[in-house]
């Protein structure tokens, strides 16, 4: 029985020939291949900068040393999401403070950000969760009346739609990630795309040291090593060229999963609001009733079926420690699961995915 695994990149347009190109012109460091694939990806953000970096993490941490957030500063975060937007923070010497997500669209709850500003509040990060925005009108309006900035994490949702605009042009500064699993990918990778020419410019010198101009090693502040390479930019490229048709093959089979699932009671299908355009870049759902998550995905498994449980909110990360009570994220993060999302998967895989998942609800809901 073939083994589908829960993501798969796919390429299909010109990443051998521009990787090629760009190993036979001995540029793999540095090279043409990044400006091209920063200006094509400001473009399909709708933005006026884009700067490439060796990770989502990275991107975000950059931001974050450019804004100038430092210790003692207090950063409102989802409580839902992946580690490493709560670890940026940490990186600078801030505090993340922890916000519980909406029950139905899993991103992070407006009504729930004013009660934890405080006078050290600088910013608050909208991660959109497994490719649905958040609501960011609500945010922004928020943030303006506190004088905050925001800062979209768009590591899961490359190409998402909120209100008919790109996410990531929606606040101050949006962050992509190209890792492996993601829409598009390098390998590992990262985009810092925003409006604002001095942010950009000062992300550009953190990421490349501090180098001087005018002189060969002369370093006017502490960088950090971030940079993106050439054979990325190149595989990024053709990947971005793409793009609109590997958009299309995550909503197609998110189609096809939210048929085959209707008539079952026990599944909350993914968000889709009406402001929304859900990319679906890993197709999750949640099991209404408590139990039943790791037991699917062990029955799943079994199948040669591979899925992820929903990540576990940061307030359990030893690190993160808190007694506060965050029960949506707590709920979504027990009762979620990703299901195969490959750019590779066909209605068929999808047909076998769903049956199994109903031969499971049969004997167990
Ligand atoms: C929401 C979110 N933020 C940040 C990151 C970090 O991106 P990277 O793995 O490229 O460092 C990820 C990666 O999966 C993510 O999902």
């Amino acid at each position: 029985m073939r083994k589908i695994a829960v993501t798969q990149p796919l390429f299909s347009g010109k990443e051998v020939e521009y990787v090629t190109d760009c190993i036979k012109s001995t540029w793999v460091s540095s090279g043409k291949y990044i400006e091209l694939f920063e200006k094509k990806f400001a473009t399909f953000c709708n933005t006026s900068y884009a700067s490439t970096c060796s990770s989502g993490t990275t991107a975000l941490h950059l931001v974050f040393l450019a804004l100038k957030i430092k210790k003692n500063d207090e950063v409102i975060i989802p409580d839902l999401t992946y580690v490493s937007t709560a670890n940026v923070i940490k990186y600078v010497g801030a505090r993340p403070i922890l916000v519980d997500v909406d029950r139905n669209i899993w991103t992070i709850n407006p009504k729930k950000i004013e009660a934890k500003i405080t006078k050290n509040t600088k910013a608050i990060v909208a991660v959109h969760l497994y490719g649905h925005p958040a609501d960011m009108d609500s945010i922004n309006l928020i943030a303006k009346k506190h004088n905050l900035i925001v800062i979209e994490d768009a590591c899961e949702a490359h190409g998402a739609l909120y209100n008919g605009k790109k996410v990531g042009s929606l606040s101050k500064v949006g962050c992509f990630s190209f890792s492996g699993a993601k829409i598009i990918t390098t390998g590992e990778g990262g985009m810092i795309v925003s409006k604002d020419k001095d942010l950009m410019m000062r992300i550009e010198s953190i990421r490349s040291n501090f180098i001087a101009k005018s002189r060969h090693f002369f370093h006017s502040d502490v960088g950090y090593p971030y940079r993106f390479t050439n054979i990325q930019a190149a595989l990024g490229l053709a990947q971005l060229e793409k793009i609109t048709t590997l958009m299309n093959i995550k909503i197609k089979n998110a189609r096809i999963y939210n048929t085959l699932f209707k008539d079952e009671e026990v599944i909350q299908l993914p968000p889709q609001k009406s402001w929304a355009k859900n990319i679906f870049w890993l197709y999750s759902i949640v099991l209404k009733k408590s139990g039943l998550r790791d037991k699917l995905i062990y029955h799943l498994e079994e199948k040669g079926i591979q899925t992820r449980p929903f990540f576990v909110p940061i307030h359990k990360l030893p690190m993160y420690k808190n007694r506060e009570k965050f029960p949506n994220s707590d709920f979504l993060s027990e009762n979620g699961i990703s299901l195969p999302s490959g750019l590779t998967l066909d209605s068929r895989d999808i047909e076998r995915i769903c049956n199994e998942v109903k031969i499971f609800l049969k004997t167990h809901a």
